[in-house]
């Protein structure tokens, strides 16, 4: 099966690449770019599901840009493009993200970085691996030594007070403080070491149900703003090397209002 999604996500992959070629023409037409974009979204998603329907004709999919289909106990999680408006700057930090969900647990998950070959991927039991290459989160233990990545709100600002709190935090807290532009990303980064920790507000379970896979498989942790396992619905997520996660959890304790404790 994770073959079957690594077989996937190269088809989506080159489809990007061959759109990301056309960046400066879009760059231009700002309305047509996001068409545009809507259309490599659409067009990697479709080849990502065709080529796993091809394999397993009964599994279910749960996809950003076309939805839910199909009832079984095997469930692909699908985000075709995520760092949609780094694609669309020619910004090269975005990837595909795929994972399997088997009885309500994840099974199998790939993260697949085109402009750099990056190839993360991870199932249960197994470890995480980087162009096969089994990577561990990073060793480091003070949080003043740390690089966290993070996403802005932008879209939805209904916390950004909230967050600009924690981020005011984070940043003298921390060694440093990223925001890269793709949550599938940044997981994979925590699970290889690259990134110490990560959090962000309000995700969708396409963005991260594979880059958690992998940060547990790596020897993480991921939990929402409690430490609990609702990250996966609400998109409230903390995930970092199990000394760090802890660390992260209480310097955002302070900031956390009721409604971002679901
Ligand atoms: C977005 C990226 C971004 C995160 C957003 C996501 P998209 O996904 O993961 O880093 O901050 O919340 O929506 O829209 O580019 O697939
Ligand atoms: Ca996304
Ligand atoms: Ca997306």
């Amino acid at each position: 099966m994770l073959s079957t999604a690594v077989k996937a996500a190269r088809r989506a992959a080159s489809i990007i690449n061959r759109a990301s070629l056309d960046t400066d023409s879009l760059t231009i037409k700002h309305k047509q770019h996001n068409d545009f974009v809507t259309e490599v979204d659409r067009a990697a998603e479709a080849a990502i599901i065709e080529t796993l329907l091809d394999a397993y004709p009964n599994h279910a999919i749960l996809a950003e840009e076309s939805g839910q289909q199909g009832d079984s106990e095997f469930q692909w999680i699908i985000d075709p493009l995520d760092g949609t408006t780094n694609f669309l700057h020619g910004f090269p930090q975005y990837c595909i993200s795929i994972a399997l969900v088997h009885k309500g647990q994840l099974d199998q998950g790939v993260v697949y970085d085109p402009t750099r070959n990056d190839l993360f991927t991870a199932s249960r039991g197994q470890g995480a691996y980087l162009n096969e290459r089994r990577i561990r989160v990073s060793k480091r233990i003070k949080l003043a030594e740390t690089l966290i990545g993070t996403g802005f709100p932008f879209r939805d600002f209904t916390h950004l007070d909230a967050y600009m709190a924690m981020l005011r935090d984070m940043v003298q807290k921390t060694a440093g403080v990223r925001r890269p532009g793709s949550a599938a990303l940044d997981l994979a980064y925590v699970a290889a070491g690259r990134l110490d920790g990560f959090w962000e507000i309000g995700l969708s379970k396409w963005d991260i149900a594979a880059g958690c896979l992998l940060v547990k498989e790596a020897g993480g942790l991921v939990g929402d703003f409690q430490g609990d396992d609702s990250y996966i619905d609400s998109g409230n997520i903390v995930a970092g090397n199990p000394k760090v996660f802890a660390q992260l959890l209480q310097a955002l304790a302070p900031h956390i209002t009721p409604e971002l404790k679901d």
